[in-house]
């Protein structure tokens, strides 16, 4: 029997309501593959920062470093400022963790209403590779001058061979398992005339090493209009920890409700371990109402079990999702349905428990 210990980090909101059907319905694809969970609680959140003054306590990275794997929630709360709340838990976990790449699939499925017209299941189904780990997203740069008309502020970009290439390799990897095996890059390099540049020198560089993946490349700006209009066009696509943000909102979002997109902040070595987390946050406007879609949650928790090496277990929760989707009405006020949280979530475990 495989056990796994899991860090379960609830957080703040609706994290704290997804959370309880991510496990429910991982126990239950566990339960038919012979897979045991230990869930430890951790109550890092927003509410504990209220408390303590910190997200998590100061030796939270330690506490955690021996699981298998983390499931977050989401944080995030009025009240307490969201660099607080991202700087205090999120990014150390990333960072301390190297989980350098984030993965978000974008699929479109059966009895899911996409705001793009005209697209069926099958026409969307890509992933984006966000690096994850440095970039545009550092904590180099300063303020001048404060509060006088001679103001600056600078905000250093950090690509290093390193960063870029374990990301862009990543990427790679991924499309020679898949069938269509097809990276797109995701560039600004008129604009910005340094790292852009260099980071497209590095992929072309990286895409010799796999000659039966075929590539192309984009600027930014198109970039995301070919994501409404051509998101047909798309198997792998990779990006800087910005523009990769800034995609994977968008991905999901063209294919229905943020409420089911998941995601994964991988360490792919497993030297430490990864994240995996719905890609919407607490929801502070119907937090407590118990209305909450489970599926980003429910996702996440597939994507953990292939993290895992559980890929029956990862593609029995899948499909259990996808089945009431398809085949039922069951669905919640996101999706046009008025079942709760609960609701759906048992929904989904009773699929994956009737599944052959
Ligand atoms: P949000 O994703 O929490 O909510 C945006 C909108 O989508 C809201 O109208 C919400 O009701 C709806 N929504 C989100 N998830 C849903 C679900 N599962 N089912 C049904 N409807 C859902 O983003 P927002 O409002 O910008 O941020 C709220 C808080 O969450 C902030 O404090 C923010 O910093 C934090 N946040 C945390 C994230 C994380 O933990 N990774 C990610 C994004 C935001
Ligand atoms: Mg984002």
């Amino acid at each position: 029997m495989a056990k796994y210990r899991i860090a379960v980090i609830p957080g703040d909101g609706i994290g704290k309501e997804v959370m309880d059907e991510g496990i429910r319905v991982l126990e239950v694809a566990g339960a038919r593959y012979g897979i045991e969970f230990q869930w430890d609680h951790f109550d890092w959140s927003c509410e504990l920062y209220k408390q303590t003054g910190r997200m998590m306590p100061e030796d939270g990275l330690d506490q955690i470093a021996d699981h298998d794997a983390i499931f977050l929630g989401a944080v995030g709360f009025p009240g307490v400022p969201d660099h607080v709340s991202l700087w205090g838990l999120l990014i150390p976990i990333r960072r301390h963790f190297r989980q350098y790449i984030n993965l978000r699939p974008v699929r479109l499925l059966h009895g899911v209403f996409s705001p793009l017209a005209n697209r069926s299941p099958g026409e969307i189904d890509f992933y984006i590779v966000r690096e994850n780990n440095e970039g545009e997203y550092s904590e180099i740069g300063g303020r001048l001058y404060a509060g006088t008309d001679e103001e600056v502020a600078v905000q250093e970009s950090i690509f290093t061979r390193k960063g870029v290439d374990r990301a862009l390799k990543y990427a790679f990897e991924l499309a020679q398992q898949r069938h269509r095996k097809h990276v797109t890059s995701a560039t600004k390099s008129n604009g910005i005339i340094h790292t852009m540049p260099y980071w497209d020198e590095r992929f072309e560089e990286m895409a010799k090493a796999y000659p039966d993946v075929t590539t192309d490349k984009f600027h930014i700006d198109i970039l995301t209009a070919h994501f409404v209009r051509n998101p047909d066009w798309f198997d792998v696509v990779v990006g800087s920890n910005l523009f990769g943000d800034i995609l994977s909102d968008l991905g999901p979002a063209a294919t229905g409700t943020i409420g089911i997109a998941p995601s994964a902040n991988l360490n792919p070595e497993k030297e430490y371990p990864s994240m995996f987390e719905p890609v919407h946050g607490s929801a502070p406007d119907i937090a407590g109402k118990g209305i909450a879609n489970p599926i980003g949650q429910i996702w996440s928790g597939a994507m953990m079990l292939d993290h895992l090496g559980e890929t029956d277990a990862a593609r029995l929760v899948e499909r259990a999702f996808e089945t009431v989707l398809a085949e039922s009405e069951v669905r919640t006020p996101d999706m046009g349905g008025n079942a709760t949280t609960q609701e759906f979530g048992y929904a989904i475990a009773e699929s994956a428990a009737r599944m052959s």
